[in-house]
């Protein structure tokens, strides 16, 4: 699949093995490279990197590795400045590169290092989550958050700077666990709601007609998942790079749920599921749960019919995602942590609601009694 956007045009590949076997690739997007360093998430399975590295070496590359910190708490500027260090040590050039080899946050700083480093080299990114693979990896948005006092904003600082190729391959995930492949599900659900307006209207019934063989990871499904969801990111970055437009076809659709997700996703005590234990959620988690309340909002202000909500919890359920959540405050404590979201623009908040089966627009948030009985909907 090929990526169009004004500042670059790049290919996705996506099948099993194409990690392992794209050297002719490798070569073509890093043409006059000769140094590649490589940032590796450190739960992936040493042999799966060690065959890795030695595939780009074998490439013709001269090849060096360092291990990325994973969390929210480490994607920031300090561990940026030591992945850069590698970089100056070993005095790689504008023609060298970087490889991204994790999830999300691998792929996020590893990127935005390769956008500040000599003011931008070329990257490649190789996701290893279903979240990076389906949406991260595509469309250039890198960064780390930022710490400010007790507070941590998230991407608060980063960078649009597309990757010269994407190596999305199913077989990696063999390693993830439920969790977070169950989150990565989320973000083709948000996918499959917003499909229509992007040539795939028939994704969500897809998603459902398939949602054992999902659940299963079974290869072949897998790649048309994955498949499906990066042609829907690839034609909305194609058509708003930087998030210029809140339009129909602007970049801001793909925020979908994510207002309401954001708001509960850093809630310490908030748990999938009975077992307190399991907080806080995850980011998928806290999607789907988004997802539900955005389609609350979306019955209540008329936008979709009565039972938009109930059809998707269903499909939400098949996938093993949960539909309430466990702990949260009261929807009081919700609606003012929106209100600061990232996303309010001149004092008025602005949510991403469907519309209908597999489309959505962004409309001003209504009064907040609405959005007080859209959140009871995911009240445990
Ligand atoms: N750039 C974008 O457009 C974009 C879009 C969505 C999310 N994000 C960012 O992505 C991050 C979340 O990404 P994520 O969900 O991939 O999470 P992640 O990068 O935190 O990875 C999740 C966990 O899985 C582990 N892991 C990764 N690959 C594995 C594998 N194959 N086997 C076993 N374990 C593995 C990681 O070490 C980590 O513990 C967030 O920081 C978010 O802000 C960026």
């Amino acid at each position: 699949m090929t990526v169009t956007t004004p500042s670059r045009t790049y290919d996705v590949l996506i099948g099993a093995g194409v990690a392992m076997s794209s050297a002719d690739r490798l070569r073509a997007a890093l043409a006059g490279a000769r140094k590649v360093h490589v940032f590796v998430d450190g739960s992936l399975r040493n042999a799966t990197v060690v065959a890795f590295l030695a595939h780009v070496r074998n490439a013709g590359f001269e090849v060096r590795d360092s291990p990325v910190l994973v969390s929210e708490d480490a994607k920031v500027l300090q561990n940026l400045y030591h992945m850069l260090q590698p970089l100056a040590g070993r005095e790689l050039d504008r023609a060298d590169a970087v490889i991204a080899l994790g999830g999300g946050i691998v792929g996020d700083m590893a990127g935005f290092a390769a956008a500040s480093y000599r003011r931008g080299i070329r990257w490649i990114n190789v996701p290893t989550t279903l979240l990076s693979m389906v949406d991260a990896s595509v469309g250039g948005k890198t960064g780390v958050n930022l710490r400010v006092g007790l507070e941590l904003q998230k991407n608060m600082l980063g960078a649009f700077w597309q990757p010269s190729l994407v190596l999305a391959d199913p077989t990696l995930l063999e390693s993830l666990d439920d969790r977070h492949y169950r989150s990565g599900l989320a973000e083709c659900v948000k996918h499959a709601l917003l499909s229509a307006d992007w040539q795939d209207a028939e994704l969500e019934q897809w998603m459902r007609a398939n949602a054992a063989l999902i659940v299963a990871r079974d290869p072949d499904t897998l790649t048309e998942l994955i498949a499906r969801n990066v042609a829907i990111k690839a034609r909305v970055v194609g058509t708003d790079e930087r998030e210029e437009s809140s339009g129909p076809s602007g970049r801001a659709l793909l925020n979908l749920g994510h207002t309401f997700g954001h708001a509960i996703e850093t809630l310490e005590n908030v748990s999938p599921s009975p077992d307190r234990s399991l907080a806080p959620l995850h980011h998928g988690e806290a999607v789907a749960l988004g997802l539900i309340c955005a389609a609350r909002t979306a019955e209540l202000t008329r936008h979709v019919g009565d039972g938009f909500t109930d059809h998707l919890r269903g499909l939400l359920k098949t996938l093993h995602l949960p539909t309430a959540a466990h702990g949260l405050p009261a929807p009081a404590a919700i609606i003012e942590r929106m209100h600061h979201d990232k996303k309010v623009l001149s004092g008025k908040l602005r949510l991403i609601l469907p519309t209908g089966p597999g489309t959505c627009a962004v409309v001003p948030a209504p009064d907040d009694d609405v959005l007080h009985q859209a959140i009871e909907a995911i009240q445990a």
